[in-house]
């Protein structure tokens, strides 16, 4: 089904502008590929269903994803009426005090999970510290090691070594690959490099980790909504991640956390807040936690961003994340070859997760002018420019004028 436009909504079409970008209708080479991809590119429509501003190329959907029209209307409909109207009686009436589990059954299968398994709440952040300290509380006493991703986003590195302080653990800086010994108690990994794009070998590494008895917690910030992630399939212990980048969730819209159904009985939870408890209303001075994944909820649930990225999921509907993958592939492949930087993603396709990593000087200054001419990525210190591209509304003429106005600017 596709969502109606807004009403009055300015048109934010993401066709682009008159000039702000270069014409592709030159007939060479490239041009004639890219007209042929996009023509024969089976998930163009959801285009229409995301707003980009006009003349732009977004390639900052590894960042931010785009607003999916329809989502306005819904929030108007949450705002005026579930709240407005209702208020009080939204939390069931609405269902609001159900959506972080129906809305982590929604994530579920985009991750390759069981229904039951997700529940959405808090930042990545703070599901990173439930999520390994739980880990470590699984591994047991005798393991004194915390394998974290060398290099891994910052947070988790920072989360990660207070979790080491409180449990007290050490922090051992991983590559994915290297040896996991009796000590390790966890292992934290990201999926996808945030800066250059290479994605893990999630199936091995989790094998590993489970070879050497430790328990191992994958940040999904990368990956979910971007390609096929297979936690159910491969094992994973725990697992967590945004909704703000490919799920397209809205500006700090809520992280997921999975855990294993196995492991769900067991799950220890550092943060065991009373939305948590398995009688939220019953006001029991001590902790009883809920069974499942209710268990990894903390304190109220962050309504508007959860209802927004709930309705920003209806995109999904009939789309399969395998699909994304495989454009997402043929994307990227053709920006590698219509650019002439070192691309620091690796090109063999099992190494590359969604987005581009180009090294490029004064590259903060370039991905300004950048922007200023309307293909929008963005810059990682020192020397990378990052383009992230979300299948869903990028096309491969997006590509290409992104490559081109790249050219102009390096020229
Ligand atoms: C890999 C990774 N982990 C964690 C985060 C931070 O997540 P949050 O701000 O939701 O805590 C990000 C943000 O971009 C990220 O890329």
């Amino acid at each position: 089904m596709k969502p109606a436009p807004v009403q009055s909504e300015p048109d934010l079409s993401g066709r682009p502008g008159p000039s702000a970008v270069p014409d592709l209708s030159d007939g060479s080479a490239l041009a004639r590929r890219a007209a042929e991809l996009d023509a024969a590119d089976e998930l163009a429509p959801l285009r229409e269903l995301f707003t980009v501003a006009p003349g732009t190329v977004y390639l900052d959907g590894n960042s931010l994803g785009a607003l999916p029209r329809h989502v306005p209307a819904r929030m108007q409909e949450v705002i005026t009426h579930e709240w407005g109207a209702l208020g009080i009686r939204s939390w069931e009436e609405s269902g609001w005090w159900t959506a972080p589990e129906r809305i982590g059954d929604r994530i579920a299968p985009l991750v390759g999970a069981a229904p039951g398994t997700v529940v959405v709440g808090d930042s990545t952040s703070v599901n990173v510290f439930k999520a390994l300290v739980a880990a470590v509380r699984t591994a047991g006493d005798d393991r004194d090691e915390i394998l974290v991703d060398a290099e891994t986003f910052p947070t988790d590195g920072y989360i990660a070594a207070s979790a080491a302080r409180m449990t007290g653990r050490r922090i051992v800086p991983y590559a994915p690959g290297d040896p996991i010994g009796p000590r390790t108690a966890a292992v934290l990994v990201n999926h996808v490099d945030y800066r250059t794009g290479r994605l893990h070998d999630l199936p091995a590494v989790t094998a590993a980790v489970h070879a050497a008895g430790a328990v191992v917690v994958w940040d999904l910030c990368h990956s979910a909504g971007a390609l096929p992630v297979g936690l159910a399939a491969h094992g994973v212990d725990f697992a967590v991640g945004c909704t703000y980048k490919y799920l397209n969730g809205g500006p700090g819209s809520p992280a997921f956390l999975y855990v294993r159904p196995d492991l769900q009985a067991s799950f220890d939870s550092p943060l065991p807040g009373w939305t948590s408890h398995v009688d939220p209303f019953g006001m029991e001075p001590g902790y009883t936690p809920a069974d499942g994944a209710p268990r990894g909820r903390v304190g109220t649930p962050d309504i508007l961003s959860m209802l927004a990225l709930e309705s920003a999921l209806d995109v999904w509907e009939g789309v399969s994340v395998e699909a994304v993958r495989a454009k997402s592939l043929v994307l990227t492949d053709f920006f590698l070859e219509c650019v002439s930087l070192g691309s620091v993603t690796p090109a063999a396709p099992e190494l590359r997760g969604s987005q581009v990593s180009l090294r490029c000087e004064n590259a903060g200054a370039v991905m300004k002018e950048l922007i200023a001419r309307g293909v929008v990525g963005d810059f990682r210190p020192p020397d990378i420019l990052r383009f992230g591209f979300t299948p869903l509304y990028v096309g491969f003429g997006d590509a290409l004028r992104a490559a081109r106005v790249l050219g102009e600017v390096l020229a």
